[in-house]
């Protein structure tokens, strides 16, 4: 009944052989079951299901007395225990976990056996709705000349879309050029987007293209456009406007026949409002918006990115992996990605240098992921909650490592044996395991 009212779809039995009946000639996730059944041992039925039907996801309910089963249950395969009595919530959640992890698993073994085909755009990795919007929406604009400006966060993609743009546009045989509004100095300004002629200028010594030149019947990528200058703002709304413009020093205007994207990672619109960005030169640039969602909003692409880049690096670098144990997969899909994709190519380039394994397992990515928020120059948080998420994760860092060091040293002096190294440290052993679970410690790796 608690299930059903979430919207679960439920069949219940109150025999083990009926039980096993359903289970046979049904299709379910998840199972819910009971050790003490009044004609079987729960424990038979859970070795039935996971060697007949081992995609559903037992999960044991149990009394206090069979923890110890419970336990046993866990090592022959169940997903997880419900000590009864337990609250609807309490079950609610051990469910939905359940199910989320069944589905990265299922998602981890198709992407493990036929590695990913390519989405449409030869190396562009997406299938979350909003990224097949996008795909569309690029498809449409970009035979067109139209004007793009692509919003996205940091690392989120910007540039590889335009790029993408520009080569399924009847302009690809032509050059893409990108200049970065950031790096523009004022003076130099002029001669870098237009030219100069020669001895236009004490200097210049020989003619130059300018990029509106260079970029002649291609495509001028505009990138981070909010940081440009008033000033530069305002030579660039004239060229737009005329669709021409005059190289430093030179008599006559040329032709400026380049189609314009656009990319930033602020608030044009509140820039604008605020006086920092010009309206006019907005609008012009404004014309299709792409918004490029920042990856933790699309955490479903994160599984298939992540062996996307596993198979480029592989490659690279002439190994052989197989790929991430599910644990591994789930840590890096529950990751917040602060530098979006650019940081996830990172932390895999960075996991197939280090590994020699074959399966990547959670420590070792959790391990090569440690830091990962002080990485780069704009690790500093912009808001309460990036700033939470970073306490948070130096929290679970630090203590993670302490956790994990206590536990090892205390299962290393007792041969791997939990119980007497539960009792020398004074911790319960159901409490002691627990934590071992949550660090993916296993006691047999301890036994000599
Ligand atoms: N959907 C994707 N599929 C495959 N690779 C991607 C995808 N999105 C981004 N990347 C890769 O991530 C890296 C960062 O992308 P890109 O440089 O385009 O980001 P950006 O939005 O321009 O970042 P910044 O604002 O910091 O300049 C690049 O190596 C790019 O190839
Ligand atoms: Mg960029």
């Amino acid at each position: 009944m608690i299930l059903e009212d979430q919207g679960y779809q439920t069949d219940s039995r109150s025999t083990g052989k009926s039980g096993l009946q359903a289970i046979r000639q049904g299709s379910f996730d998840i199972l819910l079951l009971d050790l003490k059944l009044p004609d079987f041992d729960g424990m038979e039925i859970l070795r039935a299901v996971m060697s007949e039907k081992p995609s559903i996801c037992v999960i044991i309910m149990t009394g206090y007395s069979t923890v110890r089963n419970a336990v046993e249950a866990m090592k022959i395969g169940a997903f997880d225990y419900l000590p009864k009595p337990f609250d609807d919530d309490e079950l609610v959640l051990v469910v939905e976990r359940a199910l989320k992890l069944k589905r990265l698993t299922e998602e981890n073994l198709a992407l493990r056996e036929q590695l990913i085909d390519q989405f449409g755009f030869d190396n562009i990795v997406g299938e979350h709705p909003r990224m097949l919007e996008t795909f569309e929406q690029v498809v449409r604009v970009a035979p067109t000349d139209t004007t793009v400006l692509i919003y996205g966060e940091s690392g989120t993609g910007k540039e590889l879309f335009a790029r993408a743009i520009h080569t399924h546009s009847n302009r690809a045989a032509r050059q893409f050029v990108a200049i970065d509004g950031s790096t523009l100095a004022s003076n130099l300004l002029e001669s870098e987007l237009f030219g100069h002629v020669k001895g236009a200028f004490t200097g210049a010594v020989a003619a130059k293209k300018g990029v509106f030149e260079v970029a002649e019947n291609g495509t001028l990528f505009l990138d981070d456009v909010a940081n440009l200058s008033l000033e530069i703002q305002a030579k660039l709304l004239r060229v737009l406007e005329a669709r021409e413009y005059k190289p430093v020093g030179a008599s006559h205007t040329r032709k400026a026949n380049v189609r314009l994207i656009a990319a930033t990672n602020q608030d044009l619109q509140q820039m604008v409002d605020g006086g920092d960005f010009r309206e006019d030169l907005f609008y012009r640039l404004n014309v299709i918006p792409i918004y490029l969602p920042p990856l933790r909003e699309r955490s479903e692409d994160i599984a298939i990115l992540v062996y996307h880049f596993l198979r480029h690096f592989c490659r690279k670098a002439g190994k052989r992996i197989e790929g991430f144990s599910d644990e591994a997969l789930e840590a890096l899909v529950d990751y917040r990605w602060p530098g979006n994709v650019r940081q996830l190519r990172n932390v895999v380039e960075r996991l197939v240098i280090m590994s020699d394994g074959q399966l990547l397992d959670p420590g070792f990515v959790l391990n090569h992921m440690q830091g990962r928020y002080f990485m780069g120059g704009d690790s500093i948080p912009d808001t309460v909650d990036e700033l939470n998420a970073v306490k948070k994760q130096v929290m679970d860092e630090t203590f993670g490592r302490i956790h994990r060091a206590f536990l090892e040293k205390a299962l290393k002096a007792c041969h791997g044996n939990i119980s007497q190294a539960s009792a020398t440290v004074g911790m319960k052993r159901s409490n002691f395991s627990a934590l071992m679970k949550r660090h993916h410690l296993s006691a047999d790796s301890f036994k000599d």
